[in-house]
This record gives C-alpha cells, sequence and structure tokens, in this order.
C-alpha cells in the first residue's frame, strides 16, 4: 500500500499581497500591447486554468493518493466567473496577448464552457485580429462536445493521449477509461473542424516508451501533430524521478529508425516543441506525412523566449510554471476600493508583475539540486494548467 502524502503547505494560499495588493506600481502602467519582462520576453499567450478538477487520475499529474475524495478542491465561490475571467482577458490582451489556451485540470467538466468561449471569441487583439483560442483537454468528453465547442468559436484543441494499447492507457489516466473513447473524441473533434489538432504524449521510461512507435505510426499522414513531452517535475505530488524521463533525442531517434524524420523550421516565436518532419522517398519533409513535435523542458530548457501567462482558477497570475506564488488578481477585480476602477488596476499589476519577471525555472533546473527550488514548494499543474 502507498504512503499517503498529506501536503505540508497548500500552495495556492501562498501568494504575493492581498487587497489593495501590494503589487500594485506607484505609477499606473497603461497597456500598450508591448510589455516586456527582465529578459525582454513579450507577454502574448495566456493559459486560463478554468477548473481544478479532472475525471483522470495520470500518476505524472495527479496521483489517486494525494487527489482522492478528501482532496480540498475550490469551492465554486472561488472560482472566477466566465464575465470575470473574459474582463482579465481583455486586459491581458490590451498588453499584447494573441493566444489563450483553456486548460485545467480537465476543461470540458467546467459547466457551460461554450459561454465562456463565445465571449473570448469576441474579443480582439490589440492589432485588431481574431484571438487564437483553443484548448487542453483529456478527450473524454470531446465526442459529446466537440459540435458545440466549434459553434462557440473554439478554432483548435490538443488532446492528451498517452499510448495506444488500452492496457496501458487505462493504468496511465488511472480510473480505467477505455483508449476507444479518447479516439471517438479525437475522430469527432476532427469532424467538428477543430484543427489543426495536436495530441500530446508524456513520455515516462519503463511506463510508456513502446507506444512511441504505434502512437507515431497511427497519426502519421493523418494532419494530427503529436507531440511527446518529456515527464516533468512539476508540482510537488508527482514523486518525479530524473531516471524516468526519456530524453526527446532518445525519441527522435527511435522514431527515425523506423520512419525518417527530418528537423523543420520553428512555427511560431517562443514555441514549446521542436518540430521533426516526416520524409519521404527524396529524403525530404513530405507535408503530407505530417510531423511530430517533442517538447524538452527537462533536457533543454526553452525559457529563453517563454511568453506565457497564466491565470489559475480562482484568479492568481503565475508567471512560470515552476512557480512557488501567484499573484492575486481577483482581489482586484471583487474587491476594488471605492472610486479606483478595477480595469486601470488590473493594466497596471498585470503591467507591473510582467516587467518584474524574471523567471526561467527550467534553464536553472540543471544546477540545482534536486527537489529545492527556491525552498518552497511548487503549485500543481493541476490547478494551474499545462
Ligand atoms: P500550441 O503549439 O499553440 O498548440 O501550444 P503549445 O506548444 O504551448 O502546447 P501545449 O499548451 O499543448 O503545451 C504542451 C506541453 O508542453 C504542456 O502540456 C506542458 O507539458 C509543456 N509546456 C507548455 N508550456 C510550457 C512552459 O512554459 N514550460 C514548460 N516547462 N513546459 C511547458
Ligand atoms: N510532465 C509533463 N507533462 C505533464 N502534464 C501534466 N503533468 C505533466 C508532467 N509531470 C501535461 C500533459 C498533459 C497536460 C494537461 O499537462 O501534457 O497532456
Ligand atoms: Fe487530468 Fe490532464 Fe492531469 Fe491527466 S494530465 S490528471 S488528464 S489534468
Ligand atoms: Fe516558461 Fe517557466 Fe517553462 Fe521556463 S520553466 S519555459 S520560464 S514556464
Amino acid at each position: 500500500m502507498s504512503e499517503r502524502v498529506i501536503p505540508l503547505v497548500d500552495q495556492r494560499h501562498a501568494g504575493f499581497a492581498t487587497p489593495p495588493a501590494a503589487f500594485l506600481p506607484d505609477q499606473l502602467v497603461r497597456p500598450n500591447g508591448l510589455l516586456a519582462d527582465t529578459l525582454g520576453r513579450p507577454l502574448s499567450d495566456l493559459r486560463i486554468s478554468v477548473t481544478d478538477r479532472c475525471n483522470f487520475r495520470c500518476s505524472y499529474c495527479m496521483p489517486k493518493e494525494i487527489f482522492d475524495k478528501d482532496y480540498p478542491y475550490l469551492p465554486h465561490s472561488a472560482l472566477l466567473s466566465f464575465e470575470e475571467i473574459t474582463r482579465v482577458a481583455k486586459v491581458f490582451i490590451a498588453h499584447g496577448v494573441k493566444k489563450i489556451r483553456l486548460t485545467g485540470g480537465e476543461p470540458l467538466l467546467r459547466k457551460n464552457l461554450e459561454l465562456l468561449i463565445e465571449q473570448l471569441a469576441a474579443l480582439r487583439t490589440v492589432e485588431g485580429q481574431p484571438l487564437d483560442i483553443t484548448l487542453t483537454t483529456n478527450g473524454s468528453l470531446l465526442a459529446r462536445k466537440a459540435k458545440a465547442l466549434k459553434a462557440a468559436g473554439l478554432q483548435r484543441v490538443t488532446v492528451s493521449l498517452d499510448g495506444l494499447d488500452d492496457a496501458v492507457f487505462r493504468s496511465m489516466n488511472d480510473v480505467d477509461f477505455p483508449v476507444e473513447d479518447v479516439l471517438k473524441g479525437i475522430e469527432a473533434a476532427r469532424d467538428a473542424g477543430l484543427g489543426p489538432i495536436k495530441v500530446n504524449m508524456v513520455v515516462k521510461r519503463g511506463t510508456n516508451e513502446h507506444e512511441i512507435l504505434p502512437m507515431a505510426r497511427y497519426f502519421q499522414g493523418t494532419g494530427i501533430v503529436l507531440r511527446f513531452i518529456e515527464y516533468m517535475d512539476v508540482g510537488a505530488t508527482n514523486g518525479w524521478r530524473m531516471d524516468e524521463v526519456l530524453p526527446s533525442a532518445e525519441v527522435v531517434k527511435l522514431i527515425h529508425a523506423e520512419l525518417p524524420l527530418v528537423q523543420l523550421d520553428p512555427s511560431a516565436p517562443g514555441e514549446t516543441a521542436e518540430r521533426w518532419g516526416y520524409a519521404g522517398a527524396n529524403g525530404q519533409h513530405d507535408p503530407a506525412l505530417g510531423e511530430v513535435g517533442v517538447i524538452s523542458s527537462v533536457t533543454q530548457a526553452f525559457c529563453s523566449d517563454c511568453n506565457r501567462a497564466r491565470l489559475s482558477t480562482e484568479g492568481k497570475l503565475y508567471l512560470c510554471l515552476f512557480a512557488e506564488k501567484g499573484y492575486d488578481l481577483r482581489s482586484l477585480i471583487r474587491d476594488v476600493p471605492a472610486g479606483q476602477d478595477s480595469d486601470t488596476l488590473l493594466a497596471s499589476a498585470i503591467g507591473h508583475i510582467w516587467q518584474g519577471r524574471g523567471d526561467r525555472y527550467s534553464e536553472l533546473r540543471a544546477s540545482m539540486a534536486p527537489d529545492t527550488g527556491t525552498g518552497g514548494r511548487r503549485v500543481e499543474m493541476s490547478y494551474i494548467g499545462g
């Protein structure tokens, strides 16, 4: 029987300041779409977690022993409402955000998510363009919801899938969920036009590495981009060990031996994945065969152009996936001092916080002793989203 580990500190309650927030600058920061942090990195990608709950218990993310029936999930009153999320999103967009990703937990568990998507889809970037709105899902509810999501204005989805073998998949999601249903969800997303679809596979050495090639073969030539993610030391509960990380270089080597690959140029600045295209008979990339990606947060950090901000379910701003503290933006919506304008405060706070950002955890990880971080306890990925 595994020992139940009770977290000593609930990191969700750690944060910078309470209202009226001490992280507000002395002088207002007005958004001009050109924000940069201390390393010159723009703010162009916002990830919004809409629930801290999930119907799966992937051991690398929400291990069953911790996330059991007694786990203190956020109460409904703590969650940002759709109107609040849209208001905050608008301010982020004024600061330069062009892409919004809805995450969780499992975002499709949030009731009426389509209504939020409708509100976000009506917003425009500083340049007057529609936003790139996407969603990361485990796919379990996608077959039912794909059409409505598309109709609401969602452009595309990324589906997590750790293997094709039913036994392997059931054991990785740890709730005995059949792989067939996720595959049907992916089909439904494709039929609904939620593309280009990406499929994310977290690779754990000794657990699902033998699924790499079957997955590559299954998705080759389908237009779906399969990406392999190195198992990361996010959160504080997954018992991460370096020897369970299969470096991306080995994933590429393994696939290349069977299905020849050629490296492709990045398609966007700050991209998480390195792209590899399938080669045709002439040794060049054959677009009809498609491509795969590798996300190498452990062996090849990509912090230098990280343009991603994360908004937790209860409205805290996190500057890094590995952050220990978040900035309470909700208080700037709900507890605004009389005579002050909430949007102006939010814009100033977000601008000021981003201008002071220097986070680059993955780059620093190599020089840290295992699991020391900065002495605190990292938030869970199910709380701030992937
Ligand atoms: P698109 O290419 O626009 O679809 O988005 P993306 O590449 O950012 O992909 P996605 O959000 O699906 O991220 C894929 C995975 O990469 C996540 O599930 C995380 O495991 C990892 N990841 C994403 N962003 C970061 C990041 O900022 N830092 C680290 N270390 N890992 C990240
Ligand atoms: N390592 C790598 N990726 C992870 N995810 C969650 N936990 C981890 C981890 N420890 C990512 C997976 C999943 C998404 C929701 O979060 O990509 O698809
Ligand atoms: Fe749920 Fe995704 Fe975490 Fe798995 S990785 S437990 S599907 S949020
Ligand atoms: Fe960005 Fe932090 Fe990930 Fe580096 S570790 S890429 S700074 S989220």
